[in-house]
């Protein structure tokens, strides 16, 4: 069942502060994504890491007396950092690049001088709108009512010898890449975005070094300049594969990537520069570019500057990782904004994991327990009323694989819990409490807590990327063994063998009491 590879990435974080639950949203999404395509078979590479460079963590180090290095290195090494918050969340990555590795500044060195001798980076000067904690210059037509149109602060006019990359260059060609292939960027609305933005209005150059900081890679060839932090930080997808340097040599197996998930604001870095970047070192270019939208709070993104951080290890701590990890993905849809609130939390966390796969589980493991001693005997006696369970559990995998190829977490985990609620209303329309009573029925009880078995396995298959460590405790409490916990056994119904032995367990998601966890929410912010 070899699929070939599958190279999904994250964006790299800016560790200018600790990570929130914003961050941690795109982190477990592409680690679900990483999950499920291991499931279907695929080499997958999953690459994530952290963006190290540039003004801000300059000014933050000095604001906190520590070198840069040393700043960062807290923020991304130090306890509650980046790598203990991935470590927490169950994030499967298999590569993590700090910008500030030695082999990636190797490569960018190589890459900007690449350009450079391409004759798509040239000297000249800047002269502009500059967005001090955005690094970004801005033309007038692109200021929001006079301010960033990216963070909504306050621009002031700069000037600056620098290198331009010409990006002006390629917009034809990537209004091309549009038109030939209408799912490189998705959703679709994103693309409309960047075409009447950005393309259509003609593309400029790109300021592409400074000379007014420090904190980045010298320019090879001109060391009073670092190189601008985006062509850093973007050049990570393909320097963490050994592009430009000897540290790693799985380029050719790996790249074109085939997604790279990226929030709304930096669509733009990805879906025109990069690939210009990509067009002028003459390498392919990503196959997807999927843009997810924001965690609101409170109607606006959540920013340390404005106040509103959801710390997720808290709510970790407090819920679990698999139950946040869940929500995420179930309550809100990918591509577009969603809004968090405690009280979705809750409730998510209490209708969907407590009351009904929850509960489906104790009481299915239960009953197989008090009826048969914890193992189901061999003789079972279908029933016209287990068809519409078993069809709805037999084509699962095929509902749940198409929304999942479309990145759509929210809709696949709606699918499963189709099933795990018509699981439920099998179990009072088949009343095994009644059947239990007559010994002459329990062929029949046996199929009915067969189905249900059955029926738990093949959700639980479906659930395993988004909820790893649950998945594998249901597993274990329904009796499942390993082989049986594929994904190509999930599209056979009846794999399951007949005796099945269950294992009750601890209670996997207890029920919340509302009123107490809003009052506690709120004192811990
Ligand atoms: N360093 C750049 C990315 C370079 S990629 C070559 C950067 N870093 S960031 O730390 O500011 O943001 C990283 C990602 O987290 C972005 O995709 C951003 O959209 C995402 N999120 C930050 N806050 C978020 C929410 N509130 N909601 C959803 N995603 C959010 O940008």
């Amino acid at each position: 069942m070899d699929k070939g590879t599958f190279y999904i990435t994250t964006p790299i974080y800016y560790p200018s502060s600790k990570l929130h639950i914003g961050h941690t949203y795109s982190t477990v999404a592409t680690d679900a994504m990483a999950r499920y395509k291991r499931m279907r078979g695929y080499d997958v590479l999953f690459l994530t890491g952290t963006d190290e460079h540039g003004m801000k963590i300059e000014d933050s180090a000095k604001a906190a007396g520590v070198t840069p290095k040393e700043f960062v290195d807290n923020i991304v090494c130090g306890e509650g950092g980046v790598l203990d918050l991935w470590k927490l969340m169950n994030i499967s990555y298999d590569r993590f690049i700090r910008t500030t590795d030695e082999y990636h500044i190797e490569s960018i060195k190589y890459i900007f001088k690449k350009m450079y001798e391409n004759g798509d980076i040239y000297k000249d000067a800047y002269r502009g709108s500059y967005c001090t904690p955005c690094e970004s210059f801005w033309t007038s037509s692109q200021l929001a009512e006079g301010k960033c149109p990216d963070c909504g602060r306050e621009v002031k006019y700069a000037e600056e010898e620098a290198y331009f990359f010409r990006q002006s260059k390629y917009a034809e060609k990537i209004m091309k890449l549009y038109a030939d292939d209408p799912d490189f960027l998705q959703p679709q609305s994103r693309m409309n975005e960047m075409l009447n933005n950005f393309l259509k209005p003609g593309l400029e150059d790109v300021c592409v070094s400074r000379t007014t900081f420090k904190w980045g890679v010298p320019v090879d060839f001109d060391p009073g300049h670092v190189v601008y932090v985006w062509v850093d930080a973007l050049s990570n997808y393909i320097t963490a594969l050994g592009y430009g340097n000897d540290k790693y040599n799985d380029f050719d197996k790996y790249w074109p990537c085939d997604v790279h998930f990226v929030g709304k604001e930096i669509v733009r870095f990805h879906s025109i520069l990069w690939p210009a970047m990509l067009m002028s070192l003459g390498l392919e270019l990503p196959k997807r570019v999927f843009g997810h939208g924001w965690l609101l709070f409170d109607g606006d993104k959540m920013s340390k500057s404005k106040g509103n951080i959801k710390d997720p290890a808290l709510l970790a701590e407090r819920y679990g990782v698999d139950a946040l990890r869940f929500f995420l993905l179930r309550e809100f849809p990918f591509g577009s904004d969603g809004s968090f609130t405690n009280e979705l939390l809750i409730t998510r966390i209490n209708s969907d994991l407590a009351n009904d796969l929850g509960n489906l589980v104790s009481r299915t493991v239960s009953m197989v327990e008090k009826y048969f001693g914890g193992t189901l005997p061999e003789n079972h006696e279908d029933g016209v009323e287990d068809n519409e369970l078993i069809t709805m559990a037999a084509g699962l995998h095929s509902t749940y694989e198409t929304q999942m190829e479309k990145y759509s977490f929210q809709n696949a985990l709606a699918e499963i819990f189709k099933v795990t609620s018509r699981a439920n209303k099998y179990i009072d329309e088949t009343a095994p409490w009644i059947l239990a009573k007559d010994e002459d029925k329990k062929p029949r009880l046996a199929a009915v807590l067969y189905n249900l078995l059955e029926t738990i396995r093949i959700c639980t298959i479906m659930l395993s990327p988004v909820m790893p460590d649950s998945c594998e405790e249901i597993f274990k409490q329904i009796g499942v063994p390993e082989q049986l916990t594929t994904f190509e056994n999930a599209s056979v119904y009846g794999g399951l063998q007949k005796n099945t032995t269950v294992c009750k367990g601890e209670i996997i998601f207890p029920r919340l009491d509302v009123e107490k966890e809003l009052e506690a929410l709120a004192l811990i912010g």
